[in-house]
């Protein structure tokens, strides 16, 4: 039986976005460093079909790289630099793969949220590959990470893998009217909205469903009280320290 429980109340936002370049090895470093018990990040895959840990479509916002992170191979993309942009004293951080991430957890010894992030029309094989490549790196002991998207062909595709029964979750921005039928057909336990969207009655009614919320992106400690006051299990944050919960 898939189970959510062992959430913490905060999970790190790309690592620990807020004060190293989101989505590298020393973001994640970084997010364990202020306690964070679990970090959130982003993969998708290069044009050779290597997941990669990377947020936007493009690399142009944070890397000195530019166009498609989907036309560039991997050799192409290690050569990059995903620090500079953010700051000199993280030039030279390279653009991870979903391996050295998963590897990084287990030594830091914390939990991952694997978002999948598809190009349009290779929902399925990112969700294959990027799984495939989990499976192969994460021990059977250890509680598996939990795999969230906006995409629902994505989720879809990761519930007919053999890592089916890691826990997923639906990612959304407002909670859209089918949330009901669409989390019990994709088999999501979670629901990831948009803290913005949030109110208590929302969630109330979420949580009677039996679905676990979670709400992104929450970098003011007095909006994430609020939230777990209603009944948010885990709020992702830039700076996983907000109040002081990990
Ligand atoms: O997974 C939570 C959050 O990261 C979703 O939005 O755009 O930051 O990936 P985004
Ligand atoms: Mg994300």
């Amino acid at each position: 039986v898939v189970t959510l429980l062992g959430l913490p109340p905060v999970i790190g936002h790309r690592g620990a976005a807020l004060v190293a370049p989101e989505n590298t090895l020393a973001s994640f470093r970084q997010a364990a460093l202020l306690g964070a018990r679990m970090v959130e990040f982003d993969v998708r895959l290069s044009a050779d079909g290597r997941p990669v840990v990377f947020h936007d479509d493009t690399l142009d916002r944070t890397s000195n790289g530019s166009g498609p992170v989907a036309a560039a191979s991997l050799a192409e993309l290690k050569r990059l630099d995903a620090g500079g942009w953010f700051s000199p004293q993280f030039s030279g951080e390279a653009i991870p793969t979903l391996d050295e991430v998963l590897a990084l957890c287990l030594d830091l010894g914390i939990a991952a949220n694997i978002e999948l992030k598809p190009e349009r029309g290779r929902e399925v094989e990112t969700a294959e590959t990027a799984l495939a490549c989990a499976l192969r790196s994460w021990p059977p002991g250890i509680a598996p990470p939990l795999v969230s998207s906006f995409s629902r062909r994505c989720l879809a595709a990761a519930g007919r893998t053999a890592a089916a029964a890691w826990p997923r979750g639906l990612l959304v921005g407002r909670i859209p009217a089918d949330w009901h039928g669409a989390a019990n057909a994709l088999g999501c336990h979670a629901l990831h909205a948009d803290q913005r969207r949030l109110s208590a009655p929302a969630v109330a009614q979420l949580r009677a469903a039996g679905l676990t919320v979670l709400a992104y992106t929450v970098n003011d400690p007095h909006r994430a009280e609020r939230l777990w006051a209603m009944g948010v299990t885990s709020i992702f944050s830039d700076f996983p320290m907000v109040g002081q919960k990990n």
